[in-house]
């Protein structure tokens, strides 16, 4: 089976849900409370693996509880954890996380390890590296890394899909234009690019700006608004399912993981693309990150269940 590497990032989510998110200085009582594996790289692992795929993890963890239970989660999800690199005297990644009740969620993150994740880190897994056949990167580990290992996908012709994330003004186009996927969402857009996203139309003319930098295929992901694929020869628009989101937490990360699994198995971008777009609805329907993230078997379910609606 081809095999996905995930380079990037892994946290732990301390998550609080509240019916409306405090003022400045205001204190609330949160409604619920959980603590759960998360980090954009490990979702998009995760919910790829929990597709069926087979996923190497290459990622930076704390040599502390949050850390050890970050591997056990990547191990219970059959992942290779091979490159899964503990950094001594220090901190796991964590995300705080709130979610209101329409779904709406804030998300600031402390990198701990993940902030440690130098490009020379990379050099233990480049054997491993070049025999997978896809590599997902973010943008919660240090630029140069994302960077070193955009390269070295071109220079072992492995496709590298970059999930702008969260994101960065000063991305280097020159850099990232040899990804074959660029798969940023609406707000990402508009910072990577400088140029309004509200519409349509808007999110279109961005993603032609990014064509121009040489991009190949540029995805963007747009909630409700469904996604769009532009290519020099393809423009693509999947509209949403519509259903009740509870937690829109992850499920950009749901999107990439299934469009990988997909891709790697199927080379279809547009069949992969509306695999994932129905994929990340279903989580959206569900509260967590990881936890909402569907099994092979309930997502074949699901895909039986809108057919049927739509039929
Ligand atoms: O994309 C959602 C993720 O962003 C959360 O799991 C959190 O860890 C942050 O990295």
């Amino acid at each position: 089976m081809k095999k996905i590497a995930v380079i990037g990032s892994t946290m732990m989510d301390v998550v609080s849900y509240t019916d409306r998110m405090p003022e400045a200085g205001e204190t609330r009582m949160s409604t619920d409370f959980h603590i759960a594996a998360g980090g954009k790289g490990a979702n998009q692992a995760i919910a790829a693996a929990k597709l069926g795929a087979d996923v190497m993890m290459v990622t930076a963890i704390g040599d502390d509880l949050f850390g050890e239970n970050s591997r056990k989660n990547f191990r219970r999800h059959n992942i290779d954890d091979r490159h899964i690199m503990t950094i001594s005297d220090t901190a796991n990644g964590v995300a705080s996380i709130t979610v209101e009740a329409s779904g709406q969620n804030r998300i600031l993150i402390c990198a701990g390890a993940n902030g440690k994740f130098t490009p020379d880190l990379l050099k233990s897994a480049e054997h491993d590296l070049s025999l997978c056949s896809l590599i997902v990167l973010q943008l919660e580990i240090p630029l140069e890394t994302v960077y070193a290992a955009i390269a070295f996908g071109k220079k072992h012709g492995i496709p590298v899909l970059l999930n702008p994330a969260p994101a960065a003004e000063n991305l280097s186009f020159e850099k990232v234009c040899d990804c074959e996927f660029f798969m940023p969402n609406e707000t990402e857009l508009a910072i990577t690019t400088g140029m309004p996203t509200e519409t349509l139309d808007g999110v279109r003319a961005a993603a032609k700006k990014l064509l121009g930098h040489g991009l190949k295929n540029v995805i963007v992901t747009m909630g409700s608004r469904g996604s769009l694929w532009m290519s020099k020869d393809h423009e693509v628009h999947i509209e949403a399912s519509e259903v009740k989101a509870v937690d829109t937490t992850g499920a950009g990360d749901a999107f990439i993981g299934c469009f990988a699994a997909s891709y790697v198995a199927s080379g279809d971008i547009e069949k992969s693309l509306r695999r994932a777009s129905r994929y990340a609805t279903l989580s959206v329907t569900r509260t967590g990150t990881q936890g909402s993230y569907a099994d092979a078997e309930e997502f074949t379910a699901f895909l039986q269940e809108l057919d049927g609606k739509t039929a």
